[in-house]
């Protein structure tokens, strides 16, 4: 590729064509400067929902608002060349019927620029996800363990073995036929896992869901380790940045308290020393 030739950045039917493909890379961006690091390695920057848990200190997704949403987007959007963005949308955005639905999608893309929306939900929101995408909104679907209903799941748990398989499996192929562009499984057991993204005809991105998904999508946070406190099992560390943080951050007070921060190096002086 020369100098010139523009960056065109990935769009919905890309993913989609990847299906069976070489897997999808997937990462949460909340922020310009996550999102610049995401886009170079990363085929979508997802503003999860899980913003709110990650950044804003709340216990669950379900207090997370439409301007939350849309400001992260902004941010995220900036910072991407290449990569595409996919915005969560929020609890009590889209559930009370597809007109609602239809206006938070479109004021997320309008306001954002993103190309595309996340939803909760399997064969219960397949219209809404029809009528979605016959007007231009292109949909990522999110099934199994859905964080938005956590309160009525009872917690986030494995959602799919035993009886409970063919649900999701329905589920799958539910919002497949409504016209969503590729599907995101959680914490879904890894056979079924595999069973559905072997019957589908769009692109699995799986998070606790085993490896034979067509992508994987991790928290950024999660995988750089920023928590010390927060292990799921399916959660690969790919770095220790909250210890390195946390060893900063000690090493910064202890020499502001010995004044041996700032050095002269990092100090202004009075006069401009003339050049010979
Ligand atoms: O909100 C989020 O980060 C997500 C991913 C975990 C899939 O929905």
């Amino acid at each position: 590729m020369s100098a010139s030739t523009p960056i065109r950045p990935v769009l919905p039917p890309d993913i989609k064509a990847r299906k069976g493909g070489v897997p999808l890379v997937v990462l949460t961006s909340y922020t310009t400067p996550m999102a610049r690091l995401v886009d170079p390695h990363c085929d979508i920057a997802l503003v999860g929902d899980s913003v709110g848990m990650v950044l804003h200190g709340l216990p669950s997704t379900v207090g997370v608002t439409m301007e939350m949403m849309v400001l992260h987007g902004r941010a995220v959007v900036r910072g991407l060349t290449k990569a595409m963005a996919v915005i969560d949308m929020p609890f009590g955005s889209y559930e009370e019927g597809p007109q609602q639905a239809f206006r938070s999608a479109a004021r997320l893309m309008a306001e954002t620029g993103a190309p595309a929306v996340k939803l909760e939900g399997g064969v219960h929101m397949a219209e809404t996800i029809a009528f979605l995408t016959a007007r231009g909104v292109p949909v990522m679907a999110h099934i199994g363990l859905t964080p938005q209903s956590v309160n009525t799941l009872g917690g986030y748990k494995v959602v799919g073995r035993d009886d409970e398989a063919a649900k999701v499996m329905a589920d799958a192929k539910a919002v497949q036929a409504a016209g969503a562009f590729s599907v995101v499984l959680e914490k879904v057991p890894e056979g079924l896992s595999g069973r559905i993204t072997a019957e589908l005809s769009i692109p699995t991105i799986g998070i606790g869901a085993g490896v034979d998904c067509d992508g994987q999508v991790l928290v950024i946070d999660d995988m750089l380790g920023l928590f010390t406190d927060f292990r799921p099992k399916f959660v690969k560390r790919y770095a220790e940045l909250g210890k390195t943080a946390d060893a900063a951050i000690a090493d910064y007070a202890a020499e502001v308290r010995a004044r041996t921060f700032p050095a002269p190096e990092h100090a202004f002086p009075d006069v401009l020393k003339a050049k010979p």
